[in-house]
């Protein structure tokens, strides 16, 4: 019997149990194996239309869902809310259904309101898959992060990471915070106190505000972008003082007598949250990540709407 997701959507990590993960991990891994063949493409999802709805600017997570979506081969239309009819006044419900009046069978929404995926799901008689909702969940980008890590360092239990920036404004902190505690991996929050969320405490990880201590503590630091589109108001007295207290340099990293491995879900801001040596450097897992994401997002389009045709 083929083994399911416990969800009919992904909306959040937050819905998932370890053993939808350890599935997701299992089937990715075969996928990354497919996508890096001289054919890199499978019949998994043909006759399975599926529609990237993005209402806020993305890079990877758009062309990673796009790429996923085309290597197992559904037929993909891309929706971007700047030229379409939204900008007339169509609501979200009447855009999603009449996109589905075309028999489009899955829905990948990136949406700048907390809660626009779950609302779309509740909604609207589609898959939806949350490609970001606002400062909520980012569950795609957590399930890489989280099968890198595994990739890198032999497994996640156990495993110390520290996620380090503006956690406050961050679905990817949020969404790691969940995955990484679902398969036993410690958790530690890292950045100035104005960024830290008052609610940390209830998510049960630990929270330092002194970068040395938290790179030392560590086998792993995912560190996250300054999201200033997000701030309203100003979180640190200046950007050269968050640099001072909280870019990741080589000199911080050469004092601290063991090897970290370091992560950024990008956009990057080279010279603001990490140096460009750091980023580029041999212990620096930030293209594999990119390149985990597509192998992540097959598996997650497959296991939602493309078993049918396995
Ligand atoms: N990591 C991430 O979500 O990047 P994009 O905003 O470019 O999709």
């Amino acid at each position: 019997m083929q083994r399911k997701l416990s969800v009919k959507h992904l909306i959040g990590i937050k819905g998932l149990v370890p053993a939808d993960i350890e599935l997701i991990f299992e089937t990715a891994q075969t996928f990354k194996e497919v996508i890096n063949r001289p054919i890199k493409k499978v019949p998994s999802m043909r006759d399975v239309t599926v529609v990237n709805l993005f209402f806020e600017n993305s890079t990877r997570t758009r062309l990673s869902f796009e790429l996923a979506e085309k290597r197992l081969s559904a037929d993909v239309l891309n929706f971007t809310a700047s030229s379409s009819s939204v900008s007339k006044g169509e609501t979200l419900i009447d855009t999603v259904n009449n996109i589905l009046a075309m028999k489009v069978d899955m829905v990948v929404m990136r949406h700048p309101k907390p809660g626009a995926a779950l609302f779309l799901s509740q909604k609207v008689n589609s898959i939806i898959v949350n490609a970001g909702d606002g400062t909520h969940e980012h569950p795609t980008q957590a399930l890489l992060d989280a099968f890198s890590i595994r990739e890198a360092m032999g497994g996640l239990k156990g495993k110390k990471v520290v996620i380090i920036g503006d956690i406050l404004h961050s679905r990817v902190a949020l969404s790691n915070i969940y995955c990484l505690q679902k398969m036993g991996a410690e958790v530690m929050v890292c950045g100035p106190p104005t960024l830290i969320p008052k609610y940390i405490d209830e998510l049960g990880v630990k929270v330092e505000t002194n970068l040395f201590k938290a790179l030392s503590w560590c086998d792993v630091a995912n560190v996250l972008r300054i999201q200033l589109e997000r701030q309203d108001i100003k979180y640190f007295p200046s950007l050269r003082d968050y640099i001072l207290q909280y870019g990741i340099n080589a000199e911080i990293l050469n004092k601290i007598n063991k090897k970290i491995t370091i992560m950024h879900p990008g956009p990057i801001n080279r010279g603001v949250e990490i140096t460009s040596d750091v980023a580029d450097s041999k212990q620096s897992i930030i293209l594999d990540q990119v390149e985990n994401g597509v192998a992540i997002r097959m598996a997650v389009l497959y296991l939602l709407g493309g078993q049918q045709n396995s």
